[in-house]
């Protein structure tokens, strides 16, 4: 029921005579001549006047990789999103493919008997990561990868770097997260993220790639990356929650801070990153805005993890229509001035953008 002036525009009994009807509806029309609703009025004309639209192309999809055989296993903060086996994530790898998404990143889920203070099983040739690398690229080569660069899933406190007395390290961690660059490099890997926020990473990581014979291996940098409280389900997902010990506040960045995050592109770029991403994504839209603006790089954003639980729990309950939401969250990357976006949607998004060709 229609309301006007907090109160229902329909009458509760009987009808008004047809012709006082008439009068009610009519105005004195207004002079206006801009009328922003002509180029609104049908579904043609607001295609033809569509600003930013939201293609497969802008997709990079998140996976989950654990050890095992032919086994998926749900993360219950991330309805519809699995942890899979190897064998499993190639499966998707190859179902990206047939979506034309551009790319997949790739997170491991570590035994836990296999995480230590230091994160060792990350410098492991044969770790999680790389064997799912080694395996999509043989059968999927034209699939893009981008693998995390940082402790967190390998370490047994849960942080992204090396932990001593309470602090964590920034040059000594920067010198390992320079190995597990090369590791997942020498494994295929497409492009490097080094997501840690530890100072002058990406600065090692391209000396180290270049002089090891890696000139074409990319780097993506989480150059923006904040301390949020949105990670938790991504959390759950790699098993590093219950670990965590204490929070990321002395490595991601304070919230408040937009500044800030201009310093730490600036950085990055001039150290040598080939692409930005800000982190998280729906409510750092303005940061956004203000990397591309002033730098002009290819800038990614990443719809993370509490992002999709908080969308996904209220289509859940009704409350929301799920891919309606989905979508315009998508495109409201793309206005902001994204060139793409990390996103668990990405499947689901890119049949759903197939299927309306
Ligand atoms: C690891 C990392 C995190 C995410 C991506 N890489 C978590 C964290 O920094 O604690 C979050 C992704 C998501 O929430 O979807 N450094």
């Amino acid at each position: 029921m229609a309301i006007k002036f907090g109160r229902p525009i329909e009458r509760k009994i009987g009808f008004m005579p047809l012709q006082a009807e008439a009068r009610e509806m009519q105005a004195a029309p207004l002079d206006l001549a801009v009328r922003l609703r002509r180029n609104r009025r049908a579904d043609w004309a607001r295609r033809m006047v569509r600003e930013h639209t939201l293609t497969v192309d802008d997709l990079i999809w998140p996976l989950f990789v654990m050890d095992g055989q032919n086994a998926r296993a749900p993360i219950a903060s991330m309805p519809d999103v699995e942890r899979l086996s190897v064998d499993q994530a190639m499966r998707e790898a190859e179902r990206a493919a047939e979506l034309s998404i551009p790319c997949i990143a790739l997170f491991p889920y570590t035994d836990p008997k296999l995480r230590d203070e230091t994160g060792s099983e990350a410098l492991n040739p044969d770790n999680l990561v790389c064997r799912a690398i080694r395996a999509i690229k043989k059968e999927v080569p034209d699939v893009g990868i981008l693998c995390d660069v940082a402790l967190d899933p390998f370490t047994s406190h849960g942080h992204d770097g090396l932990l001593r007395d309470g602090v964590i390290l920034n040059d000594e961690t920067v010198a390992v997260l320079v190995k597990q660059a090369l590791v997942q490099a020498e494994a295929g890997c497409d492009i490097i993220a080094p997501s840690d926020m530890m100072d002058g990473r990406v600065g090692a990581i391209r000396r180290a790639l270049d002089q090891a014979g890696y000139p074409d291996v990319s780097i993506m940098s989480y150059a923006a990356k904040y301390a949020s409280a949105f990670y938790g389900p991504f959390r759950d997902a790699v098993g590093s929650s219950k670990t965590l010990t204490g929070d990321k506040r002395t490595y991601q960045m304070d919230p408040g801070n937009a500044d800030e995050a201009l310093r730490e592109v600036a950085l990055d770029i001039e150290e040598g990153a080939d692409m930005v991403m800000v982190k998280p994504g729906m409510p750092y839209l303005d940061i956004v805005r203000i990397v591309k603006e002033s730098y002009g790089m290819p800038t990614f954003a990443y719809q993370v993890s509490g992002e999709y639980a908080m969308l996904m729990a209220a289509a859940q309950n009704g409350w929301l229509d799920g891919e309606r939401a989905m979508i315009e969250s998508l495109t409201a990357f793309k206005r902001a001035g994204a060139d793409g976006v990390l996103t668990y949607f990405a499947p689901r998004v890119a049949k759903k953008l197939k299927d309306e060709k």
